[in-house]
């Protein structure tokens, strides 16, 4: 993006910030501060689509050196890793398992709730022992917390020692801002607020040779009064079919056996594409015909979830029929207060149609207690709702006010040691109901893609059902990266013991 387009699509570039330290004798762009604000004026700025290639001029910059990145948060942030980590090697960096060893440690972190930005300052301090030990170190933050002003205001403040920070835009642009943390002394800062780009041809370091994540999509739009995400991750924005479905075709051939398609709203793909009417059940109905025993997607957001997506899940084959799908509350008005453009009603109507077209379909859910000032009724409401959906399994979390948002704003009558008791009843629940349903199994005969062994005893492997139950079991290690059956011996709350049924593996 040169100076023209970048003061079109608003960002601020070091020559409209003259106040601010210079850079822009080193280097084109560099300090450009996230603002919240702008992110929340973005308008229908088209997307532009863009391919990463590195310049010349840094071939070779990584040589005989070695980098590390610790990965915080979500599939979204794991798979960035990924990204980031083929950019690097693609430099000619080597990877590294030890901090000690690295000459570049970054930390891709997550801004979701305060406890996840708490780890990220606590590392923070555990290096800056190492970064004075060797003060040729690079030290990068990235991630969702770098795209949080107050978070950029607090690492100049606090932590100096730290030499670049970067955006979730800014992922592509790494060659150059490693080379100008060679070059400069100050600390260098990128972070681009708004809109965001679609940047196909990355390189991808991937971390499994059985698994692989896709990205769809990015950013999202829905804007809940609680969550950073919008801001943190700019504007819905779909990548083409034709850069999608090349990929996963490409990934089929290398031998991998389970696609997670990711995106935070997975269900709202295609809704930017201007010349076609083309959504995530098209993008589905062409995958499915892909062969590659298993592909999953997350996350659903429950009200962009559409009947041609229902009829195509429901033709089965390899898409498979575990949908996690947030619901957050049970409740109708704190739903209307979190702005998830649902009620309970539509939610259950929805569980309802996909249980319809999917008779044996899981459901896996999110949920939040103790949003401001919800009450023990309400509270009881998704507890109620709980139990009727009777989900797998759910990921639950106190509600963790963040900084620019709507909910942050809003007085709490809640205590937090009522959230805490919340909290706990809620789990209460979902393990009751996760052991009846694991309870199940028992007896029965499942497919179990073997991941590897287990991680409390090498004699024992591990994998997981296209529901994604953990399922243990003796067999030979040859076992690992097919899909073999397993008769389930004993359940337990959160997995499955079991033996693998017959010599013959089936390779798919
Ligand atoms: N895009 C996904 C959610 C991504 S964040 C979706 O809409 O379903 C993952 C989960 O974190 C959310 O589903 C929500 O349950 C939780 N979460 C998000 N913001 C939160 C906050 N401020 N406090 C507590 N939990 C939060
Ligand atoms: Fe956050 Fe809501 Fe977007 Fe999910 S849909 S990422 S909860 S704003
Ligand atoms: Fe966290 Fe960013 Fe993912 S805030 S949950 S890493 S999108």
């Amino acid at each position: 993006m040169n100076e023209e387009q970048r003061k079109a699509s608003g960002q601020v570039s070091s020559s409209d910030k003259k106040s601010e330290k210079d850079y822009s004798k080193y280097f084109e762009a560099v300090y450009i501060p996230p603002s919240l604000k702008d992110a929340k004026k973005r308008g229908k700025e088209e997307v532009e689509y863009n391919q990463f290639q590195i310049d010349e001029q840094f071939q070779g910059l990584g040589n005989g050196r070695k980098f590390y990145i610790r990965t915080y948060g979500c599939q979204m942030n794991e798979h960035d890793t990924e990204v980031m980590a083929g950019i690097f090697m693609a430099l000619g960096y080597e990877p590294t398992n030890s901090t000690e060893d690295a000459n570049v440690i970054l930390l891709n972190t997550c801004a979701i709730r305060e406890n996840a930005e708490n780890k990220v300052f606590g590392e923070l301090g555990h290096l800056k022992a190492l970064k004075r030990e060797k003060p040729d170190l690079i030290l990068g933050v990235c991630g969702c917390m770098s795209q949080e002003e107050s978070v950029v205001n607090r690492i100049l403040k606090k932590h100096p020692f730290v030499d670049l920070i970067f955006g979730t835009h800014n992922i592509h642009r790494l060659p150059e801002l490693l080379s100008e943390c060679y070059l400069s002394k100050e600390m260098v800062i990128e972070v681009w607020s708004k809109e965001g780009d679609v940047i196909e041809n990355l390189p991808r370091a991937r971390q499994g040779k059985i698994k692989g994540w896709v990205n769809i999509m990015y950013g999202c739009d829905k804007f809940c009064t609680y969550c950073i995400v919008p801001y943190t991750r700019g504007k819905e924005r779909s990548r083409r079919p034709d850069e999608i479905i090349p990929e996963v075709r490409r990934l089929a051939a290398e031998g991998y056996k389970e696609i997670t398609l990711l995106g935070q709203n997975v269900n709202a793909y295609g809704k930017d594409f201007e010349d076609m009417e083309y959504g995530l059940g098209h993008l589905m109905d062409e995958l499915r015909k892909i062969d590659i025993p298993r592909i999953r997607f997350t996350t659903s957001h429950p009200r962009d979830f559409d009947d041609h997506l229902i009829e195509v899940l429901a033709k089965g084959g390899n898409l498979l029929d575990h949908i996690h799908l947030p619901v957050q509350s049970g409740s109708s008005s704190v739903l209307k207060l979190m702005a998830r453009k649902y009620d309970r009603e539509r939610y259950l109507d929805l569980v309802r149609k996909i249980k319809e077209a999917m008779p044996n379909a899981s459901l896996t859910t999110d949920i939040i207690v103790g949003f401001p000032n919800e009450t023990d009724e309400q509270f009881e409401e998704t507890l109620s709702l709980y139990r009727e959906v009777e989900f797998d399994a759910a990921y639950t979390f106190i509600y963790s006010p963040r900084e620019g948002t709507p909910a942050a704003k809003m007085k709490d009558n809640v205590p937090m040691r009522v959230k805490k008791e919340r909290l706990q009843r809620l789990n209460a629940l979902v393990n009751e109901i996760s052991a009846k349903k694991m309870k199940e199994y028992e007896g029965q005969t499942v497919e179990v893609l073997v991941e590897g062994e287990s991680k409390n005893n090498p004699e024992i492997l591990a994998g997981y059902t296209s529901k994604s139950k953990l399922v243990n079991f003796k067999a030979p290690k040859e076992a690992i990266g097919n899909i073999v059956k397993v008769k389930i011996t004993q359940a337990k709350t959160w997995s499955l013991d079991g033996e693998m049924v017959g010599e013959a593996i089936e390779v798919n």
